[in-house]
């Protein structure tokens, strides 16, 4: 996914362009670019890296001055990460410039079709070409210049080339648009990828998300698909691509703009980590019924009798947040003894899985942009089964098109490795799994068993942030391994997974999350004294079974590093490290368990000089399939 800014008002576009952009660089970083409209010209600078690498020296070196302008950060789709590839792109006349987060799937017939009609592009993106279709459909429309204005009641003509070109486009898009003709008007467009609306005071915003405009504003409207918004400095105004105008609703952004900043914190994936105290705090809050001992919501729109009337679950998400719903599958079927099953999104949606009418399906996504998830949720729909939806951005696509949901109120996530929203995932679940249970067969004194191990979480988190200064000496004795296993029993399975997801896709170690007792099927035999096995190892009922199993991969030379429960001063006689944590319900116990393996995978990817926040190859949401 990409990320764009737009802006027009009374200030300079060009610094408030950039700092949003700076907001949105985890959402792509292959390259950058801005184009500002001055003197009816448009200046573009842009440049292959990262901003702070590339285009905020050009723009230093070459500023531009104007108070209307594009800009874009990019992670590549169409054509590689060069400077000729980056966005904004001109149409064929060079007076429209287009910034486009999305795929035009059908971008190669659109060229061949230029390219015979004597068309010239400078790019191999997809986005040129919707660049030179706006503006082949602009000089269609023999704008007669009326200072750039429209009947009352009809479209912009730039809005109206913009849709008129849309409705030759197959894919997504979220895009911005700027037309020398008019030198106060910016277009925005969105189908399949989020775009906003910032509304200032004399100035608007267009962005991908709240982050990039927080700092000016905090009144948004999230535009929908097939919204199509024209914005000038005092106004915006909303149509629907192929009908009149629409009605839109102002939002206003639950977080501030220093929760998008990183603060006192080197990256914002530690920044993130350390907040987790607060943020399943932010999870649990006004949603625990102490007195009858369970969990409730507002946003559900189920009633207690249709939850009590389903027989199955099915788990819908992706990486990290799919890994939050193998622990939720745990926790249904113990609290609720529902059946779960838990799909990757990109495989479910194109699976016949034989779904029963009484099957409520759940998808689970941090950005609500996923483009798989979403498929997931509207293949589900399609099929008549509700839906719900555990996300953290408030308004994004899958948020306004499930049947209902829970927020995750963890603020945003700008570090590209998910940390935070893991863990207010995983919170979340519990407590839907307590409602769920509690209005079937769960006891009350186990609901307030459950209630009490939650709420103790966030000081057991604070606990185990204490010791990041000796997580990171271990990181340093591990850094250079070049295989990781990470082991665990039932609910410390996921985390196993998730603890060696986080490690490969930051320090770009191999590594791999196994159950146990499966090492001897096999993967043992990859076992040596040069790759390292992190076992989590608490004080449960399976605590035997698990030692066993560490002590074959001991008599196998493999280094260990134990993650056990505090009380536990055994288990260093039978490892080489151990990485202590506070004792809790096996059920709640991923919440603590997977804090360790993030400040592992943190301090082992900084060892190895790695971009923490900016992986190579990543993006932060993945809108495309
Ligand atoms: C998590 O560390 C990864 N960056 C990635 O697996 C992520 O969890 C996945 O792309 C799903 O994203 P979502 O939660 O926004 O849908």
């Amino acid at each position: 996914m990409c990320g764009i800014v737009g802006y027009v008002g009374r200030q300079q576009a060009s610094p408030i362009i950039l700092e949003g952009l700076r907001r949105l660089e985890y959402r792509g970083y292959d390259s950058a670019g801005v184009t500002i409209l001055h003197e009816a010209r448009l200046e573009t600078r842009k440049k292959k890296g990262k901003i702070d690498d590339g285009l905020a020296k050009l723009l230093g070196a070459r500023p531009v001055s104007g108070i209307i302008g594009l800009g874009h950060t990019r992670w590549a789709t169409h054509g590689p990460p060069t400077d000729e590839n980056s966005h904004p792109h001109l149409d064929r006349s060079g007076r429209i410039a287009v910034v486009h987060n999305g795929v035009i799937e059908n971008y190669d017939r659109l060229k061949e079709r230029f390219l015979a009609a004597g068309h010239e592009f400078h790019s191999s993106t997809d986005t040129e070409v919707l660049a030179h279709l706006i503006g082949e459909h602009y000089a269609k429309l023999n704008v007669t210049f009326t200072n750039g204005t429209s009947p009352p009641g009809e479209p912009h003509p730039l809005a109206q080339a913009v849709m008129n070109a849309l409705k030759e486009v197959i894919g997504t898009y979220g895009i911005a648009v700027v037309c020398t003709d008019f030198p106060d008007v910016i277009v925005g467009a969105r189908r399949g990828s989020p775009l906003i609306i910032g509304v200032g005071e004399g100035e608007n915003f267009l962005a991908s998300d709240a982050s990039a405009i927080v700092a000016h504003t905090r009144q948004v409207v999230y535009l929908n698909d097939y919204d199509v918004a024209t914005l000038t400095p005092e106004n915006f105004k909303v149509s629907r691509l192929g009908s009149d105008t629409t009605q839109v609703q102002i939002s206003r952004i639950e977080f501030d703009a220093q929760a998008a900043e990183r603060g006192k914190f080197p990256h914002f994936m530690l920044k993130e980590i350390f907040e987790q105290p607060r943020t399943v705090e932010n999870a649990l809050r006004g949603r625990i019924d102490h007195d009858e001992a369970t969990a409730k919501f507002g946003g559900l729109n189920m009633s207690i009798a249709e939850l009590r009337s389903i027989r199955q679950i099915v788990i819908c998400a992706c990486g990290t947040s799919w890994h939050a719903g193998l622990i939720g599958e745990f926790l249904f079927e113990e609290f609720a003894h529902i059946p779960v099953e838990v799909e990757y999104a990109s495989e479910f949606r194109y699976r016949n899985a034989p779904i029963e009418h009484d099957t409520l399906v759940l998808v689970i996504t941090q950005s609500g942009e996923t483009a798989d998830t979403l498929a997931g949720l509207r293949e589900s729909r399609r099929r008549g089964h509700k839906v719900l939806a555990i996300c953290n951005v408030v308004g994004s696509t899958i948020a306004r098109e499930a049947d209902g949901g829970i927020y995750l109120h963890a603020g945003p996530e700008i570090g590209v490795a998910s940390t935070k929203a893991f863990t207010s995932q995983v919170t979340v679940l519990t407590l839907l799994a307590l409602l769920m249970g509690r209005i079937r067969m769960l006891s009350t004194s186990r609901g307030t068993q459950i209630i009490h191990a939650l709420e103790a979480v966030p000081q057991q988190l604070e606990k185990i942030l204490a010791q990041n200064d000796r997580i990171k000496q271990l990181a340093l004795k591990y850094s250079h391994a070049e295989d990781f296993f990470f082991l665990g029993r039932q609910y410390n399975f996921p985390v196993a997974l998730e603890g060696a997801l986080k490690l490969k896709e930051i320090s770009y170690i191999h590594a791999e999350g196994y159950p146990a007792a499966e090492m001897k099927h096999g993967p043992i035999a990859m076992i040596d004294e040069k790759t390292p096995t992190v076992f989590l190892a608490p004080t449960d009922a399976l605590y035997d079974k698990t030692l066993s199993n560490l002590q074959e991969i001991r008599a196998r030379k493999g280094p260990i590093i134990a993650l056990a429960t505090e009380d536990n001063t055994r288990i260093a006689a039978h490892v080489d490290d151990v990485i202590h944590v506070p004792g809790t319900l096996e059920a709640v116990f991923p919440l603590l368990a997977i804090l360790p393996l993030q400040l592992l995978a943190y301090h082992i990817a900084v060892a190895r000089g790695c971009d923490v926040d900016k992986p190579r190859n990543l993006a932060k949401s993945v809108t495309v399939e």
